[in-house]
């Protein structure tokens, strides 16, 4: 592997005809002009490529000269040859994405404190893990995930959120968004057509499902959840711990409905536990799928808890619908990264999720504390509601919650309204906005609240 010459770029071009002086210069040109080999790339050594390409050192040398004479590449003593900038590449067209999340203060729901992410511990469990991972880790495994993050995930989530969990039944997949895409596709691929979700939640979850194929069913919500006398489909979406937006809890007695319900039709709930670890009252609300884990699949996501960019969720399944979730998650992308997989099992094993987790509980409930001890100062007309668990809360506002949330951006203040969540584009939904203090970071949070205040009219 110690070569001096092994530096500059790894050229995979077309090089097998390449035998020749002017075939070189022609496959380099079709790179550069064709953007496979973009401006600033350093090439290969001539040395390096004479013996790559089994040819004369001179015929690449002399390649490299015209090349640099006609402008495309830059010869400089001590930093070899590089594609040259003045060269035009063809703009590749990048579709329009999503707007991002820019505000000078966001309080826009979805996101924990990432400047709180334990890097320390992360690295710690980081390199324990690795250093003790098995060669055959790196290779492709089962795809299901790494037993030993299963494992642990398996006790965790008995003892934290009640969940009555066997590795066996877990599948590890890149964020919920995946759970969701596999389950819908599993689903589907078992003679289903319909997923119902509740009529308020992310406008992405509903998309997940229709790419998959399934019609998306809308199920009102009230003050005690999902309206569970209204389920319909052959798979049923709910936020049982935390309903996103709205923050109630679905009521014991729906509950028990929803878990009947399911038995009697041959449906699957899909419980989505996006933040049962954050819970500021003293009454736990326990996973739905303890209750019928035959009927009932259970969703969790390290999104919340630790941070959204690292893409790790997991799914407890019924025995049923193992087999086809499996086949989908192998056609997706085979298994999620196994070397994150063991981090998080390290992470998790040795204590660090628990002490992270008990301390960002502390402190989003320190924030929303003072959220609500604020608002209740400056702005006594407006009613909050959703408080005793998660990142958000539900705002009811006197006036248009969407002139509101409009006005607020203007200022660089992120803040959504209950409407932007609602199944139907234009619905007659309360006026409300929707808070999450989670995401700024500390020093911003006052300016936040300060500028909520303002905006709010008081
Ligand atoms: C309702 C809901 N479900 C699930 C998630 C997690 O999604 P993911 O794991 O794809 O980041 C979120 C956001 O964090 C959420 O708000």
């Amino acid at each position: 592997m110690e070569d001096s010459d092994a530096v500059g770029a790894d050229l995979h071009l077309d090089l097998a005809a390449a035998r020749g002086r002017n075939e070189l210069v022609e496959a380099l040109h079709d790179s550069i002009r064709t953007g496979r080999l973009p401006a600033g790339t350093r090439l290969p050594s001539s040395r390096s490529l004479a013996k790559d390409l089994g040819i004369a050192r001179n015929t690449v040398a002399d390649a490299y000269g015209q090349l640099v004479a006609e402008g495309w590449l830059t010869a400089r003593q001590g930093s070899g040859t590089v594609v040259a900038n003045r060269v035009n590449t063809p703009a590749t067209a990048v579709p329009a994405l999503p707007e991002a999340r820019n505000f000078r203060y966001d309080l826009m729901p979805g996101s924990p404190d990432v400047s709180t992410f334990p890097r320390g511990e992360w690295l710690a469990a980081a390199r324990k893990a690795l250093l003790a991972a098995p060669n055959e880790a790196f290779g492709l495994g089962d795809p299901r995930g790494r037993i030993e993050l299963r494992r642990v995930l398996a006790d965790y989530l008995a003892r934290a959120r009640g969940v009555r969990a066997d590795p066996e039944r877990i599948l590890i997949c890149s964020g919920y968004v995946q759970a969701l895409s596999l389950l819908s596709e599993a689903i589907k691929s078992l003679g289903g057509t319909t997923m119902a979700v509740e009529e308020f939640g992310y406008d992405l979850h509903r998309d997940v499902i229709r790419a998959r194929g399934l019609e998306a069913v809308a199920v009102p919500v009230d003050e005690l959840g999902a309206e569970t006398s209204k389920l319909t489909g052959q798979g049923v979406l709910l936020t049982p711990a935390h309903q996103m937006p709205t923050g109630v809890p679905l009521a014991p007695e729906r509950r028990t409905a929803a878990v009947e319900w399911a038995r009697e039709s041959g449906a699957v709930l899909i419980e989505d536990d996006y933040d049962g670890e954050f819970r500021y009252d003293r009454q736990a609300v326990g996973a739905l799928q303890a209750l019928d884990p035959e009927r009932v699949v259970y969703t969790g996501t390290a999104s919340k808890s630790l941070a959204p960019g690292l893409r790790l969720a997991w799914m407890v399944l019924p025995q049923r619908l193992i087999e086809a979730v499996v086949a989908a998650k192998r056609t997706a992308d085979f298994q999620t990264a196994t070397l994150d997989q063991l981090v998080l099992a390290e992470f998790i094993a040795s204590g660090h999720y628990d002490r992270h987790v008990r301390r960002s509980r502390l402190h989003y409930r320190r924030r929303r504390d003072r959220l609500v001890e604020l608002l209740a100062v400056r702005a006594p007309n407006v009613e909050v509601a959703g408080i005793s668990a998660g990142l958000h809360v539900l705002l009811d506002v006197p006036g248009d919650a969407e002139d509101m949330v409009a006005r607020a951006a203007r200022q660089g203040l992120g803040l959504a309204s209950l409407s932007t969540y609602h199944f139907n584009p234009t619905p007659a939904t309360r006026q409300a906005v929707i808070v999450g203090y989670g995401t700024p970071p500390d020093h911003a949070y006052p300016g936040a609240l300060d500028l909520l205040c303002q905006v709010l009219g008081v």
